[in-house]
């Protein structure tokens, strides 16, 4: 083969050749799994958008009370999106006259461009400096040494995606980038009830289960393969020994797939799956294990009780 292969294409070539069959999360992302992402983030069965938003309205003083007003702030966002979230952060900042410059950092080059529009939109002369990065890349960022201190978020629960000792590996890294009394927030999915969580993976409207098939539908325009949609299914399970919402794509039937862009064959059984995205859920206990591994202070917890959700502010 003398084509150059998308990262796609390797992923796909790895993570499909095994039995135990999975594709990188990062790939349910395109321009329309964006979009359903989006709906999702909507929808009410899942509660994380919502519960995050609440948090961080009512705790935003709170929370920027422990930033040196002296100082002006670098605000930087791994995994941006919409930055409806950071908004609420930005509006506080400017009210308390704090001087700050916004990083958001995304791998949808996309959804950075959007959110650079409606940032300057309500907030014009802004200072932000959207990359378009991945998250280990981005950590080349934090290194840069001003005489500004940094506050990093890590919102949405975007750390869930990650397995644990990726993120033990992320989080030190984190910490060791930044200088000392540096902040992180991060925002942490609370273990719950199996049916909230199950329910939040699994909406009724199907938007969840369009997003996961989203990704058959990529893999036949970007690799020229030929899953037949009606052959497989949207089946999320919550693993209660990995405390994880895992979601995984099935086959209904005996199949072979094949994937003309990459000259490879895929046989699948009926009833075997593809993992497509694994979202951990956490105990305060070990959140509070996992800032001590990396190295950090805990600073405070934001958490939401109806909805079992923590903002944790943590201190180099
Ligand atoms: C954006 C990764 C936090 O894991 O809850 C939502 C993605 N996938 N519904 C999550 C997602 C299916 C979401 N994160």
């Amino acid at each position: 083969m003398d084509k150059k292969l998308s990262d796609l294409g390797k992923a796909t070539l790895i993570g499909l050749n095994g039995s135990e069959k999975s594709i990188p999360s990062r790939f349910l992302y395109d321009q329309i799994g964006d979009a359903l992402f989006q709906e999702i983030m909507a929808l009410p069965e899942y509660y994380l958008t919502r519960t995050e938003f609440d948090l961080l309205t009512e705790n935003a003083a709170s929370i920027l009370s422990f930033v040196d007003a002296n100082k002006s702030l670098q605000l930087i966002e791994l995994g941006a999106g919409d930055g409806i979230k950071t908004k609420i952060l930005l509006r506080k900042l400017i009210e308390m006259k704090i001087e700050v410059e916004y990083l958001p950092i995304d791998i949808s080059g996309n959804a950075l461009d959007s959110l650079k529009n409606s940032v300057l939109q309500e907030f014009p002369g802004l200072k932000i400096f959207p990359q378009q990065a991945e998250y280990f890349e981005a950590l080349e960022i934090l290194k840069v040494k001003a005489d500004k201190q940094k506050l990093v978020l890590f919102l949405g629960s975007n750390i869930g995606n990650m397995t644990l000792e990726e993120m033990q590996i992320f989080l030190k890294q984190i910490n060791q980038n930044l200088n000392k009394g540096e902040y992180v927030l991060i925002g942490f999915d609370l273990v719950k009830a199996p049916e909230t969580i199950l329910a939040a993976y699994n909406d009724k409207a199907g938007v969840t289960k369009e997003f996961n098939l989203n990704l058959l539908r990529r893999m036949n325009r970007e690799l020229g393969a030929n899953f037949d949609l009606d052959k497989w299914k949207h089946a999320p399970i919550f693993d209660e020994k990995q405390q994880a919402a895992l979601s995984f794509l099935e086959s209904t039937v005996q199949q072979t797939i094949h994937f003309e862009e990459l000259s490879f064959n895929v046989e699948f059984k009926a009833a075997e799956k593809i993992n497509t995205e694994r979202s951990q859920k956490f105990t305060e206990s070990q959140i509070r294990a996992y800032a001590q591994l990396a190295g950090f202070e805990e600073v405070m917890n934001f958490k939401s009780l109806d909805f079992e959700y923590v903002c944790a502010l943590w201190k180099v």
